[in-house]
């Protein structure tokens, strides 16, 4: 068993998520529990093969061989029940630069773009960076479950409409949609001509009892209509490395979408990009394993821990991510006092749920993937602002 528990200093690292504190919040003394990475170390066979790779000092342009497409093949086959051709694989230095020129090959300006707030913010703002108009249909609180909303989904669709970006598992409220509610999303996106990008970099992160399904693996139909945003960034904490690679089963999307990657000049991933995609999708399942089963232990741990010390903070139980969906509703506390309750005097840094769009008011996005003791801190000096 790996030792989860243990605690590494990131500091000095340029680590966004500890290195940052003061750019973003003001101060550095928080427990950082927001920007979307692991406190845990890669998996050992990650690191082992980025220093091999590093012991050769010639650190040039490199190419994209066999061994790398067929790790990420292997990988969806065996994991997802996904058949991916090599031709369909674009690899990109990141998902959010991905989307940007997706909206850019596959929309005009003025296209509007469907979402479906409370979502990750990057969503809306590359499509407006772009020059396309955001439609939100908001998701729909139900029993403590986020739903999609088919009804509202369809009324808001018009001739305008020509891509929805969807999140698979959804972030920030951890769903993990299920096949029947994907096969309704995908038949009105059929019916309405509309594209869909599916992002599913947190795809591998499913609790027990969850299982992700890749939207183009439903159908050749849906396949055709769709592309889905992949990525071994978050399952192995390599976002650092810049190494997601895009599926692309339809050839003329797929030239769309190149046509603009070569006008930037994006030709291929970085040496360590390559290795740690590579080692990652090859040896890293039993690492994954490890730590998923540790981050549900953090999740019943939390759950707990509110439901004992302060019940009017509400965990909206995630089935996949690492992040959870914080309900403050019930403290009735605005926004403003909120953020100063939690930055100034409870000394934690969360992501504020606004930021995912109006809906995300009086909730906040809590990343529980570090060792228990960091979390048992956080919650600690939460209990001691809150607890009535
Ligand atoms: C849904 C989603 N997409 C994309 C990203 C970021 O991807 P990248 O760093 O590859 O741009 C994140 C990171 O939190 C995310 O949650």
């Amino acid at each position: 068993m790996r030792d989860l528990d243990r605690v590494i200093n990131r500091k000095g690292t340029n680590s966004v998520k500890w290195d940052a504190l003061n750019i973003f919040f003001g101060k550095d003394d928080l427990i950082p529990l927001w920007v979307a990475d692991m406190d845990f170390p890669a998996p050992d066979e990650v690191t082992e093969a980025l220093i091999e790779r590093a012991k050769h000092p010639v650190y040039g342009y490199s190419i994209l061989d066999d061994r790398y497409y067929h790790s990420i093949i292997n990988w969806f086959s065996k994991k997802h029940k996904w058949n991916i051709e090599k031709d369909w694989i674009v690899y990109t230095p990141g998902v959010v630069p991905a989307i940007n020129w997706l909206i850019q090959s596959l929309t005009e300006a003025g296209d509007k773009i469907i979402i479906q707030e409370p979502v990750y913010h990057p969503f809306k703002e590359s499509i407006k960076l772009n020059d396309r108009i955001p439609v939100i249909n908001e998701l729909r609180l139900q029993d403590d479950n986020y739903l999609m909303d088919f009804e509202s989904l369809e009324a808001c669709i018009d001739d305008k409409v020509k891509l929805l970006i969807l999140c698979n598992p959804h972030n920030p409220v951890g769903r993990v949609w299920t096949k029947e509610e994907l096969e309704n999303l995908g038949r009105i996106c059929l019916k309405h001509n509309i594209l869909v990008i599916s992002d599913e970099i947190h795809g591998d992160l499913t609790y027990k009892g969850h299982n992700h399904i890749p939207y183009s693996s439903i159908s050749e139909e849906f396949a055709n209509n769709s592309v889905v945003c992949t990525a071994p960034t978050k399952t192995f904490n390599l976002a650092g490395l810049q190494c997601p690679n895009i599926i692309i089963p339809n050839e003329t999307l797929r030239d769309k979408f190149n046509d603009i990657i070569n006008k930037q000049h994006i030709q291929t991933a970085t040496p360590f990009g390559i290795v740690g995609v590579q080692a990652a999708y090859e040896n890293g399942e039993n690492w994954l394993q490890e730590v998923m089963e540790y981050i549900e232990g953090n999740l019943e741990y939390m759950i707990n821990f509110f439901k004992e010390n302060i019940p009017e903070i509400k965990v909206i139980k995630p089935q996949g991510t690492y992040l959870a969906w914080l309900d403050f509703t019930a403290l009735n506390i605005p926004r403003k006092e909120l953020n100063h309750i939690l930055i100034d005097k409870a000394k934690v840094a969360l992501n504020d749920g606004y930021m995912f769009g109006k809906s995300g008011e009086n909730f906040q996005r809590i990343n529980i993937a570090c060792p228990r003791l960091i979390l048992e801190e956080g919650l600690k000096r939460m209990e001691k602002q809150f607890r009535m």
